[in-house]
């Protein structure tokens, strides 16, 4: 559990699988601990509903404050409503989700070899992990009957300078802004297939629109720069956030001809995609890519002035698949924008340094010999009240040919 009490993510607190027999009584017990308060907080609906159909609903329990498992009674500032909020994302994070199922199901499965004081204490913790594990088909069971995914809404300020697009102004050397607002649906994810993460938008997405709406030119994000009608092409674009945010902004940019592709290799995930598309009447493309074996046939069979991909590095072999896919798509002028998300802890802290690994490694060149290369990188900070709580920050390469 943290400091403030609030539990953790089991991918930053769970001892390591193969140290389950060398571990101590209280780490095991603490771990669970962290996971029931997780997973199985006393909701005061549910507390209520259970005491009413047992017949058990006395005075004192309803007069009793019921502690929700999110803040205690003293915690009203606004810091706890942003964790309560952060705990709610934990709880729905299937990656989460799963770590912690994996690892329960193991301690259950090696009870017999756990260094714990007695029989009754062995007891205990498998009777803790499995009640645990039930709540997760509970939960299972009514996200499927309640859970259609959630419609979210996003709002970005444009910046432009005084030349562009119908705001120009001569008077003044001020940038305007305009709304760039977008509506889309992030669907469910289910808890059996751990690769359909692009049916929600994360952190990466929100932050990268952010970054280009308030300065579009630092990404090259100009008539002058990209001519008037460029391809952009969105790698891995999970619910298209980016690939939406760029279709209303461009017109306002000068470059109302541009032709924007998002793609993604999950056909849930792309199936979301395109809903998204008709919701927004965006003039986006969508069309399966798959960065492992692509396949570069119309309308990928033309190159792009810019990719972009956002929170597309969390396995050791991503780098390298899009260092190659990039190499075989990006234009010779062109530029790859890549946002990665920093997850310091669990099992994703052994691709973070995994870009700069792969643009290190022997590359593929392109038919004229060139090859791709980190042109510059930079620390992105993490916002509050965005992204997952596991995230600590982010890294924006600029990647062209070198
Ligand atoms: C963590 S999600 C990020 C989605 C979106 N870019 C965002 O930031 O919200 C990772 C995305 O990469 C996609 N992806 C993973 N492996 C891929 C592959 N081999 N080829 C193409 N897309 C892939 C997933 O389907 C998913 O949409």
């Amino acid at each position: 559990m943290s400091p403030a009490g609030h539990p953790l993510s089991p991918t930053s607190s769970l001892p390591p699988l193969r140290s389950l027999t060398t571990l101590k009584g209280e780490q095991i017990f603490s771990a669970l601990d962290n996971l029931q308060q997780l997973y199985c907080p006393v909701s005061l609906s549910r507390a209520v509903k259970s005491q009413l159909e047992h017949g058990k609903l006395h005075d004192d329990v309803l007069a009793q404050p019921v502690d929700s498992g999110y803040v205690s009674e003293d915690d009203t500032d606004i810091e706890h409503i942003d964790s309560e909020y952060d705990l709610d994302e934990l709880r729905a994070d299937v990656f989460e989700r799963n770590f912690a199922i994996r690892w329960l199901t193991a301690l259950i499965a090696s009870a017999e070899e756990l260094p714990l004081g007695d029989e009754d204490e062995r007891e205990q913790a498998v009777d803790k992990a499995s009640f645990i594990l039930a709540s997760f088909t509970k939960l299972t069971d009514e996200d499927d009957e309640e859970d259609a995914g959630i419609t979210r809404e996003f709002s970005f300020k444009l910046a432009l300078s005084p030349d562009e697009g119908s705001l120009r102004s001569r008077e003044s050397d001020i940038p305007q802004k305009v709304s760039i607002d977008v509506r889309l649906n992030d669907a469910p994810q289910t808890t059996t297939d751990h690769t359909d993460v692009g049916l929600q938008s994360w952190g990466a997405s929100i932050v990268f629109s952010e970054l280009l709406c308030a300065s579009p030119e630092r990404f090259g994000f100009s008539r002058e720069a990209l001519g008037s009608s460029p391809r952009i092409i969105e790698l891995g674009a999970g619910t298209g956030l980016v690939s939406l945010v760029l279709d209303k902004a461009m017109p306002h940019l000068g470059m109302p001809d541009a032709t924007l592709i998002a793609t993604d290799y999950h056909p849930a995930v792309l199936e979301n995609l395109q809903s998204n598309v008709r919701l927004s009447r965006a003039r986006v493309e969508t069309c399966p890519l798959d960065w492992s074996a692509p396949i570069l046939e119309g309308p990928l069979n033309l190159s792009a002035d810019v990719l972009v991909a956002t929170d597309v590095i969390y396995a050791h072999e991503h780098a390298v698949w899009l260092r190659d896919c990039a190499t075989r798509l990006l234009a010779p002028k062109g530029v790859f924008w890549l946002l990665m998300t920093i997850r310091p802890n669990g099992r994703f802290e052994a691709v973070i340094d995994s870009v700069e690994a792969a643009f290190r490694g022997s590359h593929p060149k392109a038919p004229d010999g060139r090859y791709l290369a980190i042109l510059s990188m930079e620390g992105v900070e993490k916002r509050r009240g965005v992204g997952r709580g596991d995230e600590s920050g982010y890294k924006l390469f600029r990647i062209g040919w070198a």
